[in-house]
C-alpha cells in the first residue's frame, strides 16, 4: 500500500465542546500521521468554494453558515491508505449510520454538525490540501 496524505477538517461543533484532542487521540491511534494541522475560521467565502461542488445541494447554504460558525482545525493525514482509512476513522456522513468507535459515533450531533471532514479520494485530497497549506507548513 502506498503512504498517502489526506485532508481533514474537525468542524465547529467539535472545536466548541473543546473535542480537538478526543478527535486527535482518535486519528492517532488508528495510525494516521497529523502532519500539519491549524485552528482557523473560515470566511465565509473560503467555506463556499470549499464546498463548491455541493453549491446545487438544499443544504448548502446551512452548512456554509454552520462551517463559519466557529473556528474549525484543518489538518493534513497520512498513512498507508490514508484516504480510505480515514473516511473508516470518521464513520458515515450521518452519526445514525456510524460504526462504533467512529469519531462521527463518538461525538457528532447530526448529519451536519458531524464533527468531521475527510477528502473522499486521493484526487480531491491533494486540491484540498493545497487551498488550505503551503507545501512548507507539511511536515512528514
Ligand atoms: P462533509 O464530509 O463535510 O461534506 C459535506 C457535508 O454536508 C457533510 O460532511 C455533512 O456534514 C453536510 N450535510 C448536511 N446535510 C447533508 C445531507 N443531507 N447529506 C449529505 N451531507 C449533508
Amino acid at each position: 500500500m502506498a503512504t498517502e496524505r489526506t485532508f481533514s477538517i474537525i468542524k465547529p461543533d467539535a472545536t466548541r465542546r473543546n473535542l480537538t484532542g478526543a478527535v486527535n487521540a482518535v486519528i492517532e491511534q488508528a495510525g494516521l500521521r497529523i502532519v500539519a494541522q491549524k485552528r482557523i475560521h473560515m470566511t465565509q467565502a473560503q467555506a463556499e468554494a470549499f464546498y463548491g461542488v455541493h453549491a446545487a445541494r438544499p443544504f448548502f447554504r446551512d452548512l456554509v453558515t454552520f462551517m463559519i460558525s466557529g473556528p474549525v482545525v484543518v489538518q493534513v493525514l497520512e498513512a498507508d491508505n490514508a484516504v480510505a482509512r480515514y473516511r473508516d476513522v470518521m464513520g458515515a456522513t450521518n452519526p445514525a449510520n456510524a460504526e462504533p468507535g467512529t469519531i462521527r459515533k463518538l461525538f457528532a450531533e447530526s448529519i451536519e454538525a458531524n464533527s468531521a471532514h475527510g477528502s473522499d479520494s486521493l484526487e480531491n485530497a491533494a486540491i484540498e490540501i493545497s487551498y488550505f497549506f503551503a507545501g512548507t507548513e507539511i511536515v512528514g
